[in-house]
């Protein structure tokens, strides 16, 4: 493909341009001489490779730059947690007791909800990370610790009239919020029809004129035109549909209730996966570059399509998936050739390092495509990864386990 700009170079142009430059595959064929990195080289996950990197991480503790992510620690954990599932590795019980009495010291005791770390106020982001960590890696002592009657106010306490809810006390209103929020009061058995009164109206309201959907929006509820507010990006397209997701599955909607414009998400999202040039990974807005992290946030929307599909009856429960959508052969290539390190764990794009959070949302997609592929396959193929629950990005016994434990008849009621 011929790079173009118009004849009008653009930094967004310039850094296009240094990006193509870098996926070549093998990429980078010079260091990749040495049979260290032959994996990398065949385009094979290296599994061991990102084991090492996962391991010295959670174990020995992280390098120095990660400070900056102080008010992130239920992330930093669930991230490796996650990874290590998607890797098929369980931690040892001293080590998961060690996960679990951490994320519980992260508990925000007044407010309810979890905050970014010990003795930091509650959020919803942090929240929905902690609580999945607590499904990888807790035990029922520590499910038992979540206090979810406070957990329950602090959600009201956040909700806005017009469905929508802040991140925070005083915080901002944002579909990843919303995500969190809904996932978390699923896997905790605190999902209700007062708590989501108005929501799927204002996910609706999210999506913009592109398909797929902006942060938030603006006057739903107030009686004047709604409308998104700002651009259609990966990140909030994938909150929102898993958001929305969830709601279907919760309470299936009648008739008279809001719907999404389907078809041109599906157009948003297949538009959103690159060029053979850029080795068909994703990007998260249109003209800007690619990066592993949407393998997940993009790649991760096409299995939640199917499950809305298969819940609106579109498609039966038992019958085999038609058509593929997009590329999901595309996008391993992505991830197994420019998203892999050579020094372990898994990156945005070559020359960058690796890190935590792309080092999960690379796998994540992976693990998305694999399954993908699988399911319009007709002969059972082999995965590395175990599969992936779209709606809670946790491995499903994972994901099931939570859920079972608060269903059961002798918890404590929250309300
Ligand atoms: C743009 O960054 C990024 C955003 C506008 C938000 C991204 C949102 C997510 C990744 C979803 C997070 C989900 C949860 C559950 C917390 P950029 O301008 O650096 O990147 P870009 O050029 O790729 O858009
Ligand atoms: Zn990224």
């Amino acid at each position: 493909m011929v790079h173009i700009d118009d004849n009008y170079p653009t930094p967004t142009s310039a850094a296009q341009k240094a990006t193509l430059k870098h996926l070549v595959k093998p990429y980078p064929s010079s260091d990749l001489a040495d049979t260290n990195h032959s994996k990398i080289s065949q385009g094979i996950l290296d599994t061991n490779l990102h084991l090492g990197y996962l391991g010295r991480h959670l174990l020995q503790g992280l390098p120095a730059r990660y400070v900056s992510q102080d008010a992130s620690q239920p992330w930093l954990l669930f991230w490796s947690l996650q990874s290590l599932s998607l890797l098929k590795v369980e931690l040892d019980e001293g080590n998961k007791k060690r996960v679990g009495d951490t994320v519980i010291s992260m508990q925000d005791t007044s407010a309810g909800g979890f905050g970014g770390g010990p003795g930091q106020a509650a959020h919803l982001l942090p929240t929905y990370a902690a609580v999945c960590a607590l499904a990888i890696a807790g035990s029922p002592s520590h499910f038992a610790q979540i206090d979810r009657a406070a957990l329950y106010r602090f959600y009201l306490s956040l909700k806005e009239p017009d469905g929508s809810f802040r991140v925070s006390a005083n915080g901002e209103v944002d579909v990843r919020g919303v995500y969190c929020l809904l996932s978390t009061a699923k896997l905790t058995g605190i999902i209700t029809p007062e708590l989501v009164k108005g929501t799927k109206e204002w996910i609706q309201a999210c999506q913009t004129y592109e398909g797929g959907f902006a942060s938030g929006a603006l006057g739903v509820g107030h009686g004047s035109q709604s409308a998104p507010l700002g651009e259609a990006h990966g990140g909030y397209t994938f909150c929102a549909l898993a958001a929305w997701v969830l709601l279907e599955a919760e309470f299936p909607s009648s008739p008279s209730d809001p719907k999404l414009n389907l078809g041109s998400l599906r157009r948003w999202l297949v538009n959103m996966q690159g060029s053979e040039d850029e080795l068909y990974g994703f990007r998260g807005r249109t003209n800007k570059l690619v990066d592993g992290c949407y393998s997940w946030w993009v790649g991760g929307c096409f299995p939640l399509l199917d499950t809305l599909d298969r819940l609106d009856g579109r498609v039966q429960a038992d019958a085999e998936l038609e058509e593929q959508i997009w590329n999901p052969e595309g996008l391993k290539e992505y991830i197994l050739f420019a998203a892999q390190h050579s020094a372990g764990g898994l990156r945005d794009k070559p020359p960058k390092t690796s890190d935590l959070y792309h080092t999960l949302y690379c796998l994540a997609g992976l693990s998305a495509a694999e399954y993908s592929i699988q399911s319009f396959s007709s002969t059972p193929q082999s995965s590395a990864l175990n599969a992936t629950d779209p709606l809670f990005n946790l491995t499903r016994t994972h994901a099931e386990g939570m859920i079972e434990y608060f269903r059961s008849g002798e918890r404590k009621e929250f309300r």
